[in-house]
């Protein structure tokens, strides 16, 4: 067998393997990004399901690859909300926002091109830039997201094929880039002509402060491609996203999305629509933010009392992590060795770093799925499994 030459570099997720030892009874997992299952709104959605079967010989038979023009026109109000003035015209259904990065990637990437990330990066969207045969180049970040003056060097010196960001939340840091930051990002994407992928699964899920206007909605020149999801904000065994672009590109998409799968499925689109409609969304996602609020401050405090001496982090308005970075002389790997022994997980940093520059000393912990008391506990095993390493220093 011959396989393609990208398959070489293909690695499982470091993710995902850890995820295979949450599975384990008695383990306490901050490792995964996933929502908290007892918030999905199970009795609404049955409901949507059981409405769109009553139109079985439409909801069960093959559509267009468009997909149904009512619910394109209901994310179309959603992204008004988000601050774009779009109509169905201009968004493509995708199977979650992952399978939207995929799509993209086909339609841009050729072997050895470049792609700029942040500095930390979510891993999914490496796993689907890398059939391509494509390099990456990071973007410095602080406290405000991309250093968007790094960024501007990186366009006079390079010829970037695209931009990948994550600018709300951070998939691992839930650092959020500034308002002024979006404008000049667009900006810059317009200036060298680069297109932006705005990748955006957690709009919404804000414990505190005002959300920013999205980086489409600086758009002018119509370089952003916006990749949104209703995995976070409603259930991630949906698989289904949405794609704002303009339109030429939404077309070329729609054929990509032949070829992969003609559609999103249309029980599903006509269920979520049936579910739109009944406008329980902006309801169900501030049930969430409640929900998760307290697991944010539960977290934040527990790391105050057990990790103060060994450790740095940001306080998160929103998203499901808090990015821990170790002082001098600790290591993530060592602590992630010692709190496993303790039945507890995370995700040690390196896993997030596309372009290199990984060091040992930086861990993701999720506070979306363990509860307030899980996150006590937890944090009772890791102040052991610290006094474990503590004076180690392995590195
Ligand atoms: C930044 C980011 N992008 C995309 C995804 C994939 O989400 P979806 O379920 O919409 O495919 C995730 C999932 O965790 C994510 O964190």
């Amino acid at each position: 067998m011959q396989f393609a030459k990208w398959t070489e570099v293909a690695q499982a997720s470091v993710t995902r393997e850890i995820l295979k030892i949450t599975q384990q009874p008695g383990v306490i997992s901050f490792a995964g990004g996933v929502p908290a299952p007892e918030l999905f709104p199970v009795e609404e959605l049955t409901r949507a399901f059981a409405e769109a079967l009553t139109d079985a010989q439409s909801s069960l038979q093959y559509t267009v690859t468009e997909g149904l023009p009512a619910l394109r026109e209901s994310v179309a109000g959603l992204m008004t909300e988000r601050g774009v003035n779009c109509s169905a015209d201009d968004i493509a259904l995708i199977h979650g926002s992952q399978q939207g990065l995929d799509l993209v990637a086909r339609l841009f990437l050729e072997p050895n091109d470049l792609v700029l990330v942040e500095e930390t990066t979510y891993h999914g969207a490496v796993l689907a830039f890398n059939p391509h045969g494509v390099r990456f180049l990071a973007v410095r970040m602080d406290d405000q997201g991309m250093d968007v003056e790094h960024l501007r060097e990186l366009l006079q010196q390079e010829r970037p094929k695209l931009i990948y960001c994550t600018p709300t939340f951070q998939n691992p840091t839930s650092v959020s880039l500034s308002r002024p930051r979006r404008q000049v990002l667009a900006q810059l994407a317009a200036e060298f002509e680069v297109p932006v992928i705005e990748d955006d699964p957690y709009f919404g899920l804000q414990y505190d402060g005002e959300p920013q206007p999205v980086v489409k909605s600086f758009d002018q020149e119509d370089q952003v491609i916006y990749v949104g999801s209703f995995s976070k904000i409603l259930a991630p065994g949906l698989r289904l996203g949405w794609v704002v672009a303009r339109p030429d590109l939404v077309s070329k998409l729609n054929i990509a999305q032949m070829g992969s799968t003609l559609h999103v499925g249309t029980l599903l689109q006509h269920a979520v629509q049936a579910y739109l409609q009944t406008g329980g969304l902006p309801g169900h996602i501030k049930t969430l933010c409640d929900a998760y609020r307290p697991r944010r401050d539960a977290m934040l405090s527990a790391l105050e009392s057990v990790m103060s001496e060994v450790g740095r982090w940001s306080r998160p308005d929103g998203g499901f992590f808090v990015w821990v970075r170790l002082l001098e002389g600790f290591s993530s790997s060592r602590l992630l060795e010692a709190a496993l022994a303790e039945k507890v997980a995370f995700v040690p940093g390196d896993a997030f770093y596309a372009a290199g520059g990984a060091r040992d000393n930086c861990l993701r912990l999720s506070f979306s799925t363990p509860n307030v008391k899980e996150i006590e506990e937890g944090f009772t095993r890791l102040r052991h499994g610290l006094t474990q390493i503590k004076g180690t220093r392995i590195r």
